[in-house]
Order: structure tokens, then C-alpha cells, then sequence
């Protein structure tokens, strides 16, 4: 078992294979989009594949693909057939805004995808356009139905925004009703390739969680799963699930289980650190697998010990303005 120098184990690893995005969220990048990273730049599938191997030796045994949007990248099928024959590796799961998604479902399925994580906002294809700047909701959709009809569940992340989509609260809430779907509303945080100011978080965990009380008085409070980031409740006779993710105001820190690779090959071991090794490059320079292995488990042992202390360390003082897209969430 992989431990970190608080005692926490580490059994997860976030993968962002692309910074590349075909849509604009609000909350993630500038309408013009990013400085695209160049194919030199990224790692390759054989680099990652190479780096997940290690880890899943080391003790990760649940991975999850990000980006940017993990299906905009050339083949992405390809990589995640071989990740998901990795001995070791017990669950590979995607984030995905649900775009080109749908027609890969059932063969996600077949390679044993089991949960798929779509981002979705708002239920209004307005709003959705709005918060996105794509006329792409009704692909999304297809993309949630796909999953439902292929079984693999989802879980639908939804960012409150002051002034932008709190009116979708109740909607989402009420989506799992008649649905099997896992609603998880997360707080905004500042990662938004400075596409706006942030100016302080409006819709912290525990307003959420007053907005769905005081429309859905019978909301009942359901037992969080180990390492849970996110506090959940179900409404009674309701098939799905709701849950509130505390990103801003880290109140998970103390059972983090996990570790994030950038597209650029960097590791983060937290979200809120801007990059504390690049593995790629030590591949690139021909590092052996042993000495790798000792780089990684020291790193891991030099963990901040929340996320307040790692954006308090970060390289530069200058404060977050990276995208979403840039670390994958
Ligand atoms: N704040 C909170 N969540 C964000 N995401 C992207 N940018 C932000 C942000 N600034 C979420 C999206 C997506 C996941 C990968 O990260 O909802 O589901
Ligand atoms: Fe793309 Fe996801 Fe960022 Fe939206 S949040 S722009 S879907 S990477």
C-alpha cells in the first residue's frame, strides 16, 4: 500500500491526457479558448501507458481519464484498451462534457468503463449555451442516455455559479427521481484560465445544501463512501443520489487519496500545488524504472498536508490562474 508522510493512502490517480476542449465553459477557459499545448509538449500514449504501469505497481488501483475532454484527443480509444488490460488496476473511470461522447459508450463498456462522470451544468439548452458557448446540450444528453442503456453509471458534476445557473439547482435535484444518476454539485473554484476575476466564492457547500433543503425538505442525509469528496443525501422514493463537493472550502483533505498527472506529463500531488515533479521529462532523459519508483515514493512523501498549505506553496506566489483544463479537475 502506497502511504504519503500524513499517514494518507494514495490509491488514485487522475490522468489528463489533453488539455484540448471543444467547448468553453465559464468556469474553465477563456471564450478564445487556451494557448493549445503542441504535440511535442504532451506526453505520448506510450509514456502514459509506461507511468500508470509503474503507479499501478506501486499500489494505484483506480485511475480516471481527464482532460480537457479526454475524446477530442487522436485515438483516445486505443489508450484506454490498453490501460484497461493493466493487471493491478481495479477501475478505470472518465470525466467527460458528454460531446462526442455517446457513440463510444458501449464499446467503454465492454473494456469495463463502469462510471462515467458527465459534466452538465444546467438541464436549459439556453443556459447550457450560456455557460458553455457550444450549441452541443443535445449531445450530452444522447451521451447520458447511452450510459443508462449501457449500464454504466454516471455521475453528473454540475459547478454552481453565482448568477449563471443556481436556478438549475432544483431541475438537477429533480433528475433523480425518475433516474439512477448521482447529481454532484460542486463549489466554484478559481481555476479558470483567467476567463473571468473570481471574486471569492458565493455558493459555498453549505448554501447549496440550504437551497436543496429549503425546496426538498425531505432530504436525508445517506453515509459518505471512504475517501469521498462529497457529502451525500438522497431524497426518499428518488432512484438517483445528490451530492455537494466541497472544492473550494477543501474539507476532504484529511483522507486524500489521490494523485493528479497534467497533460504536460507534470505531477501534482494536489490539485491546488501548480506542478511538483515532470515525469515526462525524467522519462525522456531515460530514467530506469527503479530510479523512478524512489523519485515517486519520495515525492509522495513530502505531500502538503491540504490543500491550503499547497496553494500557500506554490512556485510562483502569484496565485491560481491556470484552466481546469491544464490539470483535469
Ligand atoms: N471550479 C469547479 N469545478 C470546475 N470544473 C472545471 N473547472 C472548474 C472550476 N473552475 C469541473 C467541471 C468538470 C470537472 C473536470 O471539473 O465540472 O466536471
Ligand atoms: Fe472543457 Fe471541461 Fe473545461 Fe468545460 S470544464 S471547457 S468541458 S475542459
Amino acid at each position: 500500500m502506497l502511504l504519503d508522510n500524513h499517514g494518507r493512502t494514495i490509491n488514485y490517480l487522475r490522468l489528463a491526457v489533453t488539455d484540448r476542449c471543444n467547448l468553453r465553459c465559464f468556469y474553465c477557459m477563456p471564450e478564445e479558448g487556451l494557448n493549445w499545448l503542441s504535440r511535442k509538449e504532451l506526453m505520448t500514449y506510450e509514456e502514459m501507458l509506461q507511468i500508470c504501469s509503474l503507479l499501478v505497481k506501486m499500489g494505484i488501483d483506480k485511475i480516471r481519464i481527464t482532460g480537457g475532454e479526454p475524446f477530442v484527443r487522436k485515438d483516445i480509444m486505443r489508450f484506454l484498451t490498453s490501460l484497461s488490460e493493466l493487471k493491478g488496476l481495479n477501475e478505470l473511470n472518465i470525466t467527460t462534457n458528454g460531446v462526442l461522447t455517446a457513440p463510444h459508450i458501449p464499446e467503454l463498456k465492454a473494456i469495463g468503463v463502469n462510471s462515467i462522470n458527465l459534466s452538465l451544468d444546467t438541464l436549459d439548452a439556453n443556459r447550457f449555451f450560456s455557460i458553455t458557448g457550444r450549441d452541443e446540450f443535445s449531445n450530452v444528453i444522447e451521451t447520458l442516455e447511452n450510459c443508462l442503456k449501457n449500464d454504466i453509471e454516471v455521475k453528473i458534476n454540475a459547478v454552481v455559479m453565482d448568477g449563471k445557473n443556481t436556478q438549475d439547482i432544483i431541475p438537477l435535484v429533480q433528475l433523480t427521481k425518475d433516474l439512477p444518476v448521482s447529481v454532484r454539485f460542486i463549489e466554484e473554484m478559481p481555476f479558470n484560465g483567467d476567463g473571468h476575476i473570481y471574486n471569492g466564492l458565493k455558493w459555498d457547500y453549505l448554501r447549496i445544501l440550504e437551497e436543496i433543503k429549503d425546496k426538498c425538505p425531505d432530504l436525508q442525509k445517506v453515509p459518505d463512501a471512504l475517501y469521498s469528496t462529497s457529502y451525500n443525501y438522497k431524497i426518499p422514493g428518488h432512484k438517483g443520489s445528490i451530492g455537494i463537493i466541497a472544492a473550494y472550502s477543501r474539507t476532504f483533505c484529511g483522507t486524500c487519496n489521490r494523485v493528479r498527472i497534467t497533460p504536460v506529463g507534470e505531477l501534482k500531488t494536489c490539485l491546488y500545488d501548480n506542478g511538483i515533479l515532470n515525469i515526462k521529462d525524467l522519462i525522456r532523459q531515460g530514467i530506469n524504472e527503479d530510479d523512478l519508483r524512489q523519485i515517486l515514493l519520495k515525492t509522495f512523501n513530502q505531500r502538503a498536508k491540504d490543500g491550503w498549505e499547497a496553494e500557500r506553496l506554490r512556485k510562483e506566489s502569484t496565485g491560481i490562474h491556470e484552466s481546469m483544463a491544464t490539470i483535469g479537475g
